[in-house]
């Protein structure tokens, strides 16, 4: 029952792919995002603007704390948890990690596409959303790269982590 961790930057298809994972391996399915807002009653936007973002990245820790001891769980990882308050420690604890790897380009393509509103890339379009992107990666791999597990994006799939898994 060891736990699975999705990291990755924002719109790289973690809770779609944790969410199915937990179904195939009958694991609780759990997403940082959406746990933070039920346990604040306040939206992610609606946390970043009121509070700001430090304030966010607090909550993001203390949900993570509040995890460690739980088993049979996948979670999904907010773009940002890995790389704020040594986050990526208590991911690693946690259980086994995924980084869930994609360029730039597809990545700045997804979030366009993508209807989650995203406090950070709100507003942004076109190569403004694409320079983003890639400054944020360039700040934000060394931390996805300590997953214990780097898949490019034809092994985002469930079977392919199942057979990491053994
Ligand atoms: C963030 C990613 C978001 C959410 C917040 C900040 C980030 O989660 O936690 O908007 O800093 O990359 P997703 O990765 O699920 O979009």
């Amino acid at each position: 029952m060891k736990n699975i961790v999705l990291v990755g930057f924002m719109g790289c298809g973690k809770s779609t792919l944790g969410r199915k994972l937990a179904r195939k391996l009958n694991y609780r399915f759990l997403d940082s995002d959406e746990e933070i807002e039920r346990i604040s009653g306040r939206t992610i936007s609606g946390l970043f603007e009121e509070f700001g973002e430090t304030h966010f990245r607090e909550l993001e820790k203390e949900y993570l704390k509040s995890l460690l001891g739980q088993e049979g769980v996948v979670l999904s990882t907010g773009g940002g948890m890995p790389c704020f308050n040594d986050n990526m420690d208590l991911i690693k604890q946690f259980g086994t990690s995924f980084y869930l790897k994609l360029s730039p380009y597809e990545l700045a393509h997804r979030l366009q596409k993508s209807k989650t509103p995203r406090p950070l890339v709100a507003g942004k379009t076109g190569e403004e959303l694409y320079f983003y992107v890639k400054e944020m990666l360039i700040r934000r791999s060394d931390f996805y790269q300590k997953a214990d597990f780097i898949l490019s994006g034809k092994n985002h799939n469930v079977n392919h982590i199942l057979g990491l898994l053994g």
